[in-house]
């Protein structure tokens, strides 16, 4: 088993990463989840056919018992009433300040039951199971938890550190393949910010990863997760070093909501603005050629990516009201090398139209 810790201010704790956690989860929790503790469990009942019976064997093997409850899948469920809901449900079944939270699914269960359990009773323990490759490396990981407004997303929530992250390689064996692709683009991410090693395993790997070797997802996984434990533990509020992990994020939120979070998955995004941030990167003279080429060839052979038709001028225009833009400048990650980044605050506007006009291009020639 891979061990892999998170030191914030707040809370320590580990990340655990091997094939096969989740039938040893009860186990592995019996040490970490107090004996008192009643367990709820928030998952959906999707993820709840394929991988519910799994977990609640892995307790039973212990002595222990777990209660489940249910929300429905889909990023509308990421929503305030939401949380209502599972908290009269919590209340009802007679949960307390000692229970603990134990979120299973992807990155929007995990972000419904973070918050959950940061506010329920002022705050009690979760601990994160993801069921995403997305969640897996990035999500569950950190502390960060959420729900939309109509106005936009995340814009309501919590910083809230689980107790631990149990990621098994086996249960993204059910993920759509849609899904499964849209976290591989965020695993190629850490590979540009900070490990080259990922993004050679990404470039030499493609059938394995696309079969989901277990071996290699198992290693990805971990490879990726200590990315963001060291990025995440340098700074827990992304004041500034956790910044980075912004790559292809600049451009890829902006599609996003161009698009009404309808045509692109949030990997797919960022598989596009890690597009962006290549010929942009290349624009300014600060991604040479080689490593701009890399980047753009590795996110399309990860394909296929949705085109989109968004206007630059309004991915523009979405660009400067992020949350994230600050005083008015987006902030740009721009790769320096593989594996080495900046944070780029003056990126002339004309360099940003001419990267999506460019894309567009490559969005027709590829789909
Ligand atoms: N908190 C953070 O730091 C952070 C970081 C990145 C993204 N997010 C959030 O994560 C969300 C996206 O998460 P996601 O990409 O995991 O999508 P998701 O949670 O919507 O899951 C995608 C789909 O896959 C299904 N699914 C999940 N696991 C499965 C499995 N093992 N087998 C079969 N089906 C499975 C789900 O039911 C769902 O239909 C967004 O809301 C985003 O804002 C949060
Ligand atoms: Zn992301």
């Amino acid at each position: 088993m891979t061990r892999i810790a998170v030191q914030t201010p707040s809370r320590s704790y580990d990340v655990l990463v091997e094939r096969g956690l989740l039938r040893s989860a009860g186990t592995v929790l019996r040490d970490i989840i107090p004996a008192e503790s009643r367990v709820f469990v928030v998952t959906s009942p999707r993820i709840r056919r394929v991988w519910g019976k799994s977990l609640q064997k892995s307790f039973i093997r212990v002595g222990r018992k777990l209660e489940i409850l249910e929300m429905p899948d889909g990023e509308r469920s990421k929503e305030l009433a939401q949380l209502e809901k599972l908290a009269s449900r919590l209340m009802k079944r007679g949960a307390e300040r000692q229970s603990v939270i134990v979120a299973l699914g992807g990155g929007v269960v995990g972000d419904v039951g973070g918050f959950l359990a940061s506010i329920f009773m002022r705050g009690v323990p979760v601990v994160q199971i993801p069921t995403t490759l997305l969640a897996q490396v990035d999500s569950a990981i950190g502390g960060k938890t959420g729900v939309n407004l109509a106005s936009g997303k995340n814009l309501l929530g919590t910083f809230h550190q689980p107790l631990a992250v149990l990621a098994d390689p086996d249960v993204l064996a059910t993920l759509p393949e849609r899904e499964y692709r849209s976290g591989l683009f965020e695993a190629m991410k850490y590979g540009v910010i900070r490990n080259p090693a990922i993004f050679e395993m990404m470039e030499s790997k493609r059938e394995a990863l696309l079969g989901r070797d277990r071996a290699l997802l198992e290693k990805l996984i971990a490879d990726c997760v200590r990315v963001k434990a060291e990025v995440v533990s340098a700074d827990e509020r992304e004041g500034g070093e956790r910044r980075i992990l912004n790559f292809g994020h600049t451009v890829g939120h902006a599609l996003e909501t161009e698009t009404s979070y309808r045509k692109l998955l949030h990997g797919e995004a960022v598989g596009w603005g890690m597009v962006a941030a290549a010929l942009i990167g290349y624009a300014l003279d600060k991604t040479d050629s080689l490593t701009a080429q890399r980047i753009i060839s590795t996110v399309f052979a990860y394909g296929p990516l949705p085109r989109f038709k968004a206007q630059g001028g309004q991915v523009l225009k979405r660009l400067l009201a992020d949350k994230k833009t600050v005083g008015g400048v987006p902030h740009f990650v721009l790769a320096t090398s593989m594996g080495k980044v900046e944070v780029v605050k003056d990126v002339p506007q004309r360099v940003v139209l001419q990267a999506i006009e460019e894309m567009k291009n490559l969005a027709w020639a590829r789909v």
